[in-house]
């Protein structure tokens, strides 16, 4: 089915409500108890947080879902505000927040969209973050487009901004790693030609668009926008659940490997088959 004018209220109104229905998996995706190759999504966009991050300020977490990374940076000192489409997820991240004692560093809390941040000024947050693939599931392109200048806006001049998207290439190796029973599928054709995923494929996944790096970096290329870096978040990991749990049994050998892991993540040929790739840069 084409993304078009008519069905696009109707896909974003889909994806919010399998956020809103699935709020405490969403802040359990990223823990290694859960699964290692989404902890290794959220190890490595931590260490490129942590290299990039001003030492302290207020950070806008837009898409922050129930709030892995807004608690986390919370937690780390920084004054967070947290906006997502799914009201579940909010009203989740406030309860923990108050629960971790957090509640005065998250500054406020917004049910909204990253295509509209009018609600923010310009030049307002010492960083932006888009993590996790809020951008992927915005599925017209001028709307993408529209999401990634209002991030930028309300970026200060010179503060960093992070946004990690879902990739299109790495679904080929998710086609052989999980869902066989689909290569073969109508809907395959037009999603490697397009990147526009629309449900219900992939075990019941949500609507998404998954990028290609040129495309992710194109989206934000511009005036207002110097790319410092452009890396693979599960890379060589990417659907591959059973080794990475393999590898973990051995402590030694599983930080050795996160080591190699970090290391290689901003080879381009990496980048693209990773499942998802964050973009980071400044604004200018
Ligand atoms: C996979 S979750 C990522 C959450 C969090 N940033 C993380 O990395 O764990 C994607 C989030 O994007 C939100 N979302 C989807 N489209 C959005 C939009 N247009 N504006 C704001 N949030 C959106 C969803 O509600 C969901 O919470």
């Amino acid at each position: 089915m084409a993304v078009t004018k008519h069905n696009y209220h109707k896909i974003h109104d889909e994806v919010r409500e399998t956020y809103q229905n699935h709020t405490r998996a969403e802040f359990h995706r990223l823990t290694k108890q859960h699964n290692l190759k989404s902890y290794l999504e959220f190890y490595t966009t931590m260490h490129y947080l942590r290299k990039y991050l001003p030492k302290g300020g207020t950070i806008l977490d837009a898409g922050s879902g129930p709030g892995r990374y807004s608690l986390e940076l919370a937690r780390m000192g920084y004054h967070v505000v947290a906006l997502d489409a799914a009201e579940n997820s909010i009203r989740f991240l406030e309860q923990r927040a108050r629960r971790l004692g957090l509640s005065d560093k998250v500054q406020k809390t917004v049910i909204g969209r990253i295509e509209d941040l009018s609600i923010f000024d310009d030049n307002q947050f010492d960083a932006v973050l888009c993590l996790g693939g809020p951008l992927s599931h915005i599925m017209e392109k001028r709307l993408r487009q529209n999401a990634a200048r209002e991030l930028l806006r309300v970026a200060k001049t010179g503060a960093p901004v992070f946004v990690s998207v879902m990739s299109l290439l790495a679904t080929v190796k998710g086609f052989l790693k999980l869902f066989q029973n689909e290569v073969t599928a109508p809907y395959v054709k037009s999603f490697m030609e397009d990147g526009d995923y629309v449900w219900p494929h992939l075990y019941g996944f949500t609507h998404f668009h998954g990028f290609k790096p040129e495309e992710l970096s194109a989206t934000f290329a511009g005036r207002h926008f110097k790319q410092l870096a452009l890396v693979s978040l599960e890379g060589y990991g990417s659907y591959e659940t059973e080794d990475l749990k393999r590898l973990h049994r051995n402590k030694r050998r599983w930080n050795a490997w996160l080591r190699l892991h970090v290391a290689v993540s901003a080879e381009p040929s990496i980048v693209g088959a990773s499942e998802h790739m964050l973009l980071i840069g400044r604004k200018t």
